[in-house]
């Protein structure tokens, strides 16, 4: 196929609505859907528009219209790369579906990403923001990627500890590549683990494997817990717009954690790594008075504190109000700040 024009790949005033899962009105000046490596080298890193990279739309509040270049990256492609005595590498595009990804791996017979399985979301925007869910981070599945730098038109590779990755973090995020679009991931590389060992641990896991009278389970029957326990607790974006998790869970200090669980002997806590102590933003929103309550034409959802819920036809500066209003309430209750999780343009 003849490789497109530049002008022919841009679009003008397209809705987002439809192409963001909390389905709030704007739109974006310009629009183009990339779909390999050759059409981004060609947009290069001039112009002095503004740029934002668009993955699955599904972590992201637009509060008004982009005045700028959107790009959404539509690189396809999957296969295993290499195989040694330790593990499956298999590459993927930056616009696979997430999920789509995870399904196929268990079909091939090479488990690792199953307590991943129905996070919303594309290839490239998986590491950005080191997706995570029922005990695994994507970073521990991770191998390596590739990026391209658009002023330059060089390839960048990095390896897993280049990628800096913490809780919901990496360096693309703390350097806001998805910002300001001149670094664009485009291929990722998962290491998956030959000696694999099911990761049960995460009560919400472990009861579900319980109630179904699963003791050895395989990566394919982990899936299948992890999205039931999905589409029993989170609200499906086709029905319910919303975009996961509106903040992130806390981590604050040990000492801090232990005055809060005297008080509140109830409060759930994960120790972390470093001694520091994670909190579930859920509760603390939960305990402030706040799930299942609306505030105009959006919620916390009702059967998870942590998710905010557009009822319809909800705007941006309406979700702002209501993140402000539950920030305050749970500041208010137990002196923590919570940080909203997805990105807000
Ligand atoms: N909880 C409440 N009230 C609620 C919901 C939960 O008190 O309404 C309590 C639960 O009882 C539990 C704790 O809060 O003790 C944690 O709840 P849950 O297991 O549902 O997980 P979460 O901390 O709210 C995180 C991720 C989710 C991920 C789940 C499962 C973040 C910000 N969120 O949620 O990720 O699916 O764990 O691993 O880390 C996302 O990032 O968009 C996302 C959905």
């Amino acid at each position: 196929m003849k490789a497109r024009t530049l002008r022919e790949l841009v679009e003008h005033d397209v809705d987002l609505a439809a192409r963001t899962t909390l389905a709030l009105p704007a739109r974006a000046a310009l629009y183009a859907r990339i779909k390999s490596v050759a059409h981004l080298a060609k947009l290069g890193g001039h112009g002095t528009r503004r740029r934002f990279i668009l993955g699955g739309g599904s972590n992201l509040v637009m509060r008004s219209d982009f005045d700028g270049l959107m790009l959404h990256i539509a690189i396809t492609g999957r296969r295993l790369i290499g195989e040694d005595g330790d593990a499956w590498y298999v590459r993927a595009g930056a616009g696979e579906n997430w999920h789509d990804l995870v399904t196929w791996t268990l079909a091939q017979g090479w488990p690792g990403l199953e307590n991943l399985a129905l996070i919303p979301g594309t290839v490239g925007a998986a590491p950005i923001q080191n997706i995570g869910a029922y005990g695994l981070e994507l970073s521990e599945r991770f191998h390596s990627l590739e990026a391209i730098d658009l002023p330059s038109g060089k390839t960048l590779r990095l390896d897993r500890q280049a990628c800096r990755f913490a809780y919901r973090s990496s360096l693309f995020k703390e350097e806001g590549w998805h910002l300001d679009g001149q670094r664009v991931i485009t291929w990722v590389t998962f290491r998956l683990p030959k000696a694999w060992s099911a990761q049960t641990a995460y009560a919400d896991l472990a009861d579900e494997l319980d109630r179904q009278a699963i003791a050895r389970p395989t990566g394919q029957q982990i899936a299948e817990a992890v999205v039931a326990i999905r589409r029993r607790k989170l609200p499906d974006p086709a029905l319910l717009p919303n975009a996961g998790s509106f903040f992130h869970n806390p981590i604050v200090d040990a000492a801090f954690a232990e005055r809060l669980a005297a008080a509140h002997p109830r409060l759930p806590r994960y120790v972390q790594a470093d001694g520091r102590v994670k909190l579930a933003a859920a509760w603390l929103i939960e305990q402030s008075g706040w799930k299942g309550r609306c505030l105009g034409r959006v919620g916390m959802y009702e059967k998870q504190a942590l998710v905010l819920v557009n009822h319809g036809g909800a705007t941006g500066s309406e979700v702002i109000a209501l993140a402000t209003a539950v920030q305050a309430a749970v500041r208010e209750r137990f002196a923590i700040e919570l940080t909203p999780e997805p990105v807000i343009l």
